[in-house]
């Protein structure tokens, strides 16, 4: 009962960090207009709506890895022995537990690097912190982990909820990977109009 309800937060947690990576892809687009970047990003910078916002964003992480932490514990204690695997691609469970400590190690740096931004040039300061390639590098692995745990996770949830992934899996991925690009597209073109 604990764990359907811890289950049931876990879940909600991850609706509002993908409702939240969505809204971000869409408005760093903004990018490509400095003018409406810096707009947007001035608004986003007043006090009402950043520490609300991201306070949401630390809160629903927590509760989200705390959900995953209980629900594995219980898994181990109820099920010693592993279901068989079929699905040979699936990657081993210190792998899994590894990129998530990766993506949580990008989304903590992440966090850092824009709190020290000038609030009036989020434009000026993106292009900086892309002005070296082992950033973009950084960036753009943080982004292939995230995208690989929605690719993982989303397949899982989907089949719990009884939809066949043969028709839903390629719209799953396409989506995932329009995401990822419209994300990595901001750091490229920093890197790439240096000077
Ligand atoms: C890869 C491309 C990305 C770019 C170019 C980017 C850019 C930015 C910028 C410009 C800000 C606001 C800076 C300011 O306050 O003025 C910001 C804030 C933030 N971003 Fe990203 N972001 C990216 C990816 C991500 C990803 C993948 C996440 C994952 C969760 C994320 C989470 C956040 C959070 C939580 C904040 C708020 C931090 C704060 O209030 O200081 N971002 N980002």
């Amino acid at each position: 009962m604990l764990l359907q309800h811890r289950k049931r937060l876990m879940a909600l947690a991850g609706l509002v960090l993908a409702g939240y990576l969505i809204v971000h892809m869409f408005s760093n687009l903004l990018y490509f207009n400095a003018e409406r970047f810096n707009s947007f990003y001035q608004l986003y910078n007043l006090p009402f709506i950043r520490w609300p916002l991201l306070l949401l964003v630390l809160a629903a992480l927590a509760l989200h890895v705390w959900g995953a932490i209980a629900i594995r514990r219980h898994n181990a204690k109820v099920r010693p022995v592993a279901y068989h695997k079929r699905d040979y691609l699936q990657p081993p469970k210190a792998l899994v537990t590894l990129s998530i400590i990766l993506i949580g190690l990008f989304i903590l740096l992440h966090i850092v690097q824009t709190l020290q931004f000038d609030p009036q040039d989020a434009y000026g300061e993106t292009l900086a912190l892309f002005a070296s390639a082992g950033m973009l590098l950084i960036y753009l692995a943080g982004l292939l982990l995230i995208g690989m745990h929605l690719q993982h996770s989303l397949n899982n949830v989907l089949q719990t909820l009884g939809v066949t992934s043969k028709t839903c899996y390629p719209l799953l991925v396409t989506l995932i990977a329009l995401l990822m690009l419209g994300f990595a597209a901001v750091p490229v073109a920093a890197y790439l109009g240096q000077g």
